[in-house]
């Protein structure tokens, strides 16, 4: 059931267009309003299903999609960072091939930010774009990734060590495809395990620590006083911090849809590159495989989306501190909204300095042999910043050791 609850957030883009639906029952939405925006003329779906979603949940959507008139063909995905490749985004193409799907069939990712980003790029490169409905199921995925029209995967290559060891570079392959729809249905995160709730809660950190300079609108406080009650699973309290992050990520997203390299102010970016802030020293050790956010804890690596990004602000406010960019209480403030969230500020067994560096240099967000940093210049503010002195982004990454 839907209700009132059900917040509906347009996406302005003329006519790439779209609503993001947040709240619980979102998902009955997403037959209707898939009828409703490509017309009476598709005849078939695929869903690709994250094994994580408890499969009732598929099975009504499903269900939903025959009773609008859709031939369903479901693919079920395991979601890992290794998984997010090209052998499996092959797996749904030739799912769809099998299925007969047309070029005006749409797909349906359902599933958390993993499943998102490879159900999404499935159906950019199919017969050169198909719709997608983005139908995210964790916190992080409603909050960020399924906004926007980033999809992709990760490419495994052989890092110049000797001997070469396989090294991941994450979302190296992708492109920009708009979804019709999103249906952010909170009532799904019932069954998300705690830790994947803390990550989600990181990217919403990272919009409060943009948002003012984006919009105006300062989200630290309100961020601050919904996160308890997000951790406790309060669904009014989700919504509410989740319809936050929406729009700010709808507005930057307007504003700079293909996250110009240029800035229109004369900076070093454009607007939507903001929105990485954290990610470029986040991306150099997500994908390290022995890190763990409770150095007790060696079980709980490699780390996860969030907490890497977590880490990532830190290090980005300690390199902006240490440059003059900013004062200690950004730092200062960022580790108690960190604390209050459960996600890690310091990690034990980060590799040397010099071998970060040398990842953060393959990063997408470096460009012509420079580094961009997305770096916190005040309360609510950050700005792109190109050939960061060395020495205050080693201090960034020393700021992440535990
Ligand atoms: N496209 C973008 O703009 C963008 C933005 C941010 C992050 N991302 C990408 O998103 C990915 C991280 O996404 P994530 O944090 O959602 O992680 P994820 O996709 O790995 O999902 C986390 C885990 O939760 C499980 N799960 C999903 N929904 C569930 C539910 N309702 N109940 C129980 N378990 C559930 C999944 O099976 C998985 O084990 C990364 O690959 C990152 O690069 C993309």
């Amino acid at each position: 059931m839907t209700g009132p609850s059900v917040i509906h957030t347009t996406v302005s883009l003329s006519d790439r267009s779209y609503t993001v639906h947040t709240g619980p029952g979102a998902l009955a939405l997403v037959a209707p309003e898939l009828r409703r925006v490509l017309g009476p003329s598709p005849n078939r779906a695929l869903i690709v299903h994250d094994l994580g979603v408890p499969a009732p949940t598929e099975h009504a959507l499903a269900n939903d999609l025959r009773a609008h008139g859709f031939t369903v063909t479901t693919v079920t995905i395991t979601p890992t960072e290794e998984a997010k490749s090209l052998a499996t985004l092959e797996r749904v193409l030739v799912a769809l091939g099998s299925s007969g799907h047309s070029r005006i069939d749409p797909v349906i990712a359902l599933g958390g930010g993993i499943v998102g980003d490879l159900a999404g790029f499935a159906a950019a490169s199919w017969q050169r774009g198909v719709p997608v409905a983005q139908c995210p199921t964790t916190l992080l995925s409603m909050a960020d990734a399924s906004v926007g029209g980033k999809t992709g995967v990760n490419l495994t290559v052989p890092s110049p060590s000797d001997p070469p060891r396989p090294r991941l570079l994450k979302n190296m392959v992708g492109a920009f495809h708009q979804p019709a729809l999103v249906a952010a249905d909170t009532a799904v995160l019932a069954s998300l395990p705690d830790r994947h709730r803390r990550a989600g809660l990181a990217e919403c950190i990272k919009h409060a620590l943009i948002s003012t300079g984006l919009t105006g609108l300062d989200l630290l406080d309100d961020t601050r006083r919904l996160i308890p009650a997000v951790r406790n699973g309060d669904a009014v309290a989700t919504a509410e911090l989740l319809a936050l992050s929406v729009r700010l990520k709808a507005e930057v997203v307007r504003r700079d849809e293909r996250e110009s390299t240029e800035s229109s102010a004369g900076g070093d970016g454009g607007e939507r590159m903001l929105l990485n802030l954290g990610h470029t020293f986040g991306h150099a050790i997500e994908t390290i495989p022995h890190l763990t956010p409770d150095p007790a804890r060696p079980d709980l690596a490699p780390l996860h989306h969030g907490e890497a990004v977590a880490l990532g602000m830190v290090a980005a406010c300690e390199a902006s501190r240490a440059a003059g960019l900013c004062g200690p209480e950004i730092g200062q403030q960022l580790a108690s909204l960190l604390h209050d969230a459960g996600l890690p500020t310091r990690v034990a067994g980060l590799p040397a300095t010099d071998e970060i560096l040398a990842r953060m240099g393959s990063d997408k967000k470096a460009a012509g042999g420079a580094v961009r940093l997305i770096l916190p210049t005040g309360r609510g503010t950050c700005r792109v910043v190109r050939g960061l002195d060395p020495g205050a982004v080693r201090a960034g990454i020393d700021a992440m050791r535990a």
